[in-house]
């Protein structure tokens, strides 16, 4: 029998007692030890796991080993268990030059990953590409940018999972009821009066990003968005804000399922404090995420949290009958299945006629593109922009999609706000 402490039922002492193999044994080790450190009462089902350690580039050789491991003791997930972003182009990276080593290692991973039956999707999108939860419904993902979304744009319940605890949770369906699961931890926190006249997806990854930075780890609720805010501005809202800071739960007032209105995102109590994003903080932010500090381009990079074919479309639009400058590398990061799309409704085509590429499968900033020596790159993540410094070693243009795109066929940075 265990200590007192985290409640388990009689099938989850088997499982943690290894009866249901070493696999499901280990990963109920690992869950139940969470629940412990955060006193939960009992383990909860949940209906979908999404994995972030799937990148050869974030995960190494021992987190290679660690999934092949795993899969020669027979593990199988037991909820559907969907796969994020690698670190190579699933399709062309022989074309773009990755590394062999770099390749059979990352194909040691898929494989690993694919015989547990994992969900190949490759993206950081799932909740765009069939993996969506409903309202309610408890899941355990990890890849900051959808669990945050999953919790406020469709009031699904996870907690910031990490990689191994998403791992744990798809192979025994279950999490510990903690944090975002609880109705008590969902109460919005910090109220953020939103008065910049927010047009494009990348203003609203800048007030993401400038909101983080202030709130950290509690749940702001934004008033004053504009009701005709959609799903790709709220892709980079929830991207942003859990880059900065370490948002899992936001609501909008209005729009977002737990938010209908003021009272009900704060659950009738007062906001802890209280902040204003208006044309000032917009104007900061894009300089803030912006370092490069000459024109020169190189590298235009869109797609992170991964693109919509409505994106590719927009790029596509601009591109049409231009050419990206001489020397400028102009990546589209995007799913496998996206991909596949617009490639039938001819968005592939117009794209690489113009000189462009659309990557597909990998995570902008656990790709290799330092070994591509680019220099500076021009981004509307503003998550990229936060990252790629460090981990890419780049100089970062912010600005709008349109902006991006307008630098790659110029070969310097235009601003076009
Ligand atoms: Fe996706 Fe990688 Fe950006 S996982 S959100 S492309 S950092």
């Amino acid at each position: 029998m265990r200590r007192e402490g985290l409640y388990l039922t009689r099938e989850e002492e088997k499982i943690l007692a290894g009866e249901d193999g070493a696999p499901a044994q280990k990963a109920m080790e690992i869950l139940v030890a969470l629940g412990d450190i955060y006193e939960a009462e009992r383990m909860i089902d949940v209906k979908s796991a999404h994995v972030s350690s799937v990148s050869f580039k974030g995960s190494g050789m021992a987190g290679m080993r660690f999934i092949e491991n795993l899969a020669m003791d027979g593990a199988t997930f037991k909820v559907p268990t969907s796969l994020n972003p690698l670190s190579i182009d699933i399709e062309k990276w022989k074309d773009l030059g990755f590394e062999e080593q770099i390749v059979n290692n990352q194909f040691r991973m898929i494989k690993a990953y694919e015989s547990m039956g994992g969900i190949s999707l490759f993206s950081c999108t799932p909740q765009l590409l069939g993996a969506a939860p409903i309202f309610r419904e408890h899941i355990a993902w990890a890849e900051s940018s959808a669990l945050n979304y999953a919790n406020s744009v469709i009031g699904a319940r996870t907690n910031r999972e990490g990689g191994i605890s998403a791992l744990a949770s798809g192979i025994v369906g279950r999490t510990p009821l903690y944090g975002y699961h609880l109705d008590k931890n969902r109460i919005g926190q910090v109220l953020v009066n939103v008065e910049a006249e927010l047009k494009t997806p990348s203003d609203y990854a800048a007030l993401g990003y400038y909101t983080g930075q202030i709130v950290g780890e509690k749940n702001p609720v934004f008033k004053g968005i504009p009701k005709s805010v959609g799903a790709i501005e709220l892709k980079s809202l929830s991207a942003a804000l859990a880059s900065s800071g370490a948002v899992a739960l936001y609501h909008i007032v209005g729009i977002t399922p737990e938010a209908l209105t003021l009272e009900q995102a704060l659950h009738k109590s007062q906001s802890e404090e209280q902040i204003t994003f208006g044309k000032n903080e917009l104007k900061r932010t894009y300089e803030k995420l912006s370092t490069a500090t000459d024109e020169e381009v190189d590298y235009v990079a869109v797609g992170c949290p991964h693109y919509t074919v409505n994106e590719i479309q927009t790029v596509a639009q601009i591109l049409k009958g231009k050419k990206v400058h001489n020397g400028v590398n102009l990546w589209i990061y995007t799913s496998p299945q996206v991909k596949v799309i617009a490639s039938r409704m001819g968005l592939t085509e117009i794209i690489e006629r113009a000189g462009g590429k659309i990557v597909c499968g990998n995570c902008m900033v656990l790709t290799y593109t330092e070994k591509f020596n680019f220099k500076n790159m021009a981004t509307d993540s503003a998550k990229a922009a936060h990252y790629c410094p460090g981990f890419c070693k780049l100089n970062v243009h912010f600005g709008t999609l349109e902006s991006c795109i307008g630098s790659a066929i110029a070969g310097k940075w235009r601003e076009n706000k």
